[in-house]
Parts: structure tokens; C-alpha cells; sequence
């Protein structure tokens, strides 16, 4: 199978779009049924539901495009690992939330073009039992960022003292995640709140749509990021590492901003994550497949 030329943006949004929303009817299909649940680790949990998730929308991406390469967090690599399109997907990003039917978890979808994210949609789900519903935001590179349709932008706070901000913990309880408890305090102390709802792909949409300020976490991996990154920069939001360097979706760290909020929350970040690099951790790049 060969790739014939460039991949039309509007185009492979259509398919992610499609692909997202049939993982989200398994979900919605799931959703108030007993939940399968196999452990990963002592507290990392998967359930059945992710797997048929991603099972679904890796249908639609490989009818779609045959000739691309898919990582998906349950699955791992397949497809055409010679193509310069990676699809990268969380089948259900916030699990934990799922398996207790708490609100913020999502499907999320995205594209990289040689590295570079190019598309994202992440169906989001809200409310909660007898009340499930879902919305579904969307972007391509140089597209602008949708929300059910609606164009979105970020806040333009630029006051730590003025703002909302939301943050995650991850699985693996190291020296990073010690150090984000304590970003944690400070930014609580200094700011209006700091939320941890437990699903990224939620809480980058959720700094697209101006609803929080700004989110940031160590170690996350890239079928939790690739598909709102596309949607929080083409809603006009910065991103970088939490040392404040250039991100990618393999970085160690991320801090993704309304913009103008950036530089004060690097002032707090940068010292702790230079701390972090001076004790030996690794902050380079990661999961590059
Ligand atoms: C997790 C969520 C959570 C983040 C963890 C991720 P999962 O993904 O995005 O918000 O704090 O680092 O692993 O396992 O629910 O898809
Ligand atoms: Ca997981
Ligand atoms: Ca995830
Ligand atoms: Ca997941």
C-alpha cells in the first residue's frame, strides 16, 4: 500500500471525528452496565469497555487509512510503521472516572504528521448516571478549535492570582509526582483553585474552551495528550515542557496555558522540574515509537 501524497486536514478530522465518536457509543453503550475490571498495577485499572473502545476506533481509522500506523494505549503499535502518520489513541482517557461513573473521562484521537500533532477530536463525557451526555471537541492544524461545532478560545488571564487551574497525578508515585504534590500546594496558596479531575485529554480541552487557565503534568504519554494539544493550540492556547521547553507529545513533562499565564506559571515550575533533572530524573523524551 503506498501513501499517496499529503493527507487532506479537513479530510482525516472527519475520520478521527467518526472514529472518536464510535468509541464513544461503546462507552455510552457501557456506561450503566457492571464494569469488567482487570488491574494493570496495585491502583491502574483497565476495563473491558477501553478495549472494545479502542477496538472501535481503530475500525474506522484503518478502513479510512489503510496505509497509516495507529498507537493506541491498549493495543500499542499496528499498522504501516513506515508511514509518516501516527494515529494516537486513548480509548478511554480517565479510566479511573469510568469505572466509578464519575464524570471526566473521554475518547481521544489525534494525528502526527511526522511528529507534529495535526489533528485531534476528543468526545468528552458529562453529567453522570441517568444524566450521561457527551460533546465533542475537534481542530485541525491552522483549523481553529470546535466545540460540538462552536469555535472556542482560551482565557486571557494572565494573573496566577485571578485563575482557575486544573492538574493530574499519574500512576507511577516517583520523585515527579512527589514534586507536582508540592506544585500542587503552592499553586493552591496563590491561586483562585487548583482542580484534579483525573482525565488530561479533559483537562486540555477544558483550557481550550476558557473554563480553567491552565493544565500541567509530568510523565504523561501520548495517546493522552495528541489529540487535545491539536485542540488547545488551535484555540490559542501555549504549550511547552514545564522547563519551559519546546513539547512535543513524547516530552516528560507539560504545561499547557491560556498564553499570557505561561511565564508565571514557569516561574513556579521551572525551579522544581531543574530539581527534578539535578537528582538524576530523566525528563527526556519517552515512548517514541
Ligand atoms: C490517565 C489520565 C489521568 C492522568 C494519568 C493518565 P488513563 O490516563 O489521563 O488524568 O493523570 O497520568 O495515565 O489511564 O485514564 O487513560
Ligand atoms: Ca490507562
Ligand atoms: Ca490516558
Ligand atoms: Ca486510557
Amino acid at each position: 500500500l503506498a501513501t499517496s501524497g499529503p493527507e487532506p486536514l479537513p479530510e482525516l478530522l472527519r475520520a478521527a471525528t467518526a472514529a472518536a465518536q464510535d468509541g464513544a457509543k461503546v462507552i455510552s453503550a457501557a456506561v450503566d452496565q457492571p464494569r469488567k475490571i482487570t488491574m494493570k498495577g496495585a491502583t491502574d485499572l483497565v476495563t473491558e469497555t477501553d478495549r472494545l473502545s479502542e477496538e472501535a476506533v481503530l475500525r474506522v481509522i484503518n478502513k479510512a487509512y489503510p496505509d497509516h500506523a495507529v498507537l493506541g494505549e491498549e493495543g500499542g503499535v499496528s499498522g504501516n510503521t513506515q508511514s509518516e502518520y501516527l494515529w494516537v489513541v486513548d480509548p478511554i482517557d480517565g479510566t479511573t472516572n469510568f469505572a466509578h461513573s464519575y464524570p471526566s473521562f473521554a475518547v481521544s484521537v489525534g494525528v502526527l504528521h511526522r511528529g507534529t500533532p495535526i489533528v485531534g477530536c476528543v468526545v468528552e463525557f458529562l453529567g453522570g448516571p441517568h444524566a450521561w451526555g457527551t460533546r465533542t471537541f475537534t481542530a485541525h492544524k491552522g483549523g481553529g478549535a470546535f466545540c460540538n461545532g462552536h469555535p472556542i478560545r482560551t482565557s486571557t488571564n494572565p494573573e496566577v492570582t485571578r485563575s482557575l487551574l486544573v492538574t493530574g497525578f499519574g500512576y507511577d508515585h516517583g520523585p515527579a509526582w512527589r514534586s507536582n504534590m508540592e506544585l500542587f500546594k503552592e499553586l493552591t496558596d496563590v491561586s483562585q483553585g487548583v482542580r484534579r479531575l483525573g482525565a488530561a485529554a479533559v483537562d486540555l480541552c477544558h483550557v481550550a474552551l476558557g473554563i480553567v487557565d491552565a493544565t500541567w503534568e509530568y510523565q504523561l504519554k501520548p495517546w493522552d495528550v495528541t489529540g487535545g494539544c491539536v485542540i488547545l493550540l488551535e484555540a490559542g492556547g501555549r504549550l511547552t515542557t514545564m522547563d519551559g521547553q519546546p513539547y512535543s507529545v513524547f516530552s516528560r513533562s507539560m504545561l499547557a496555558s491560556n498564553g499570557p499565564l505561561h511565564p508565571q506559571l514557569l516561574q513556579y515550575m521551572q525551579p522544581k522540574t531543574e530539581a527534578l533533572l539535578r537528582q538524576g530524573f530523566d525528563l527526556s523524551e519517552w515512548y517514541v515509537p
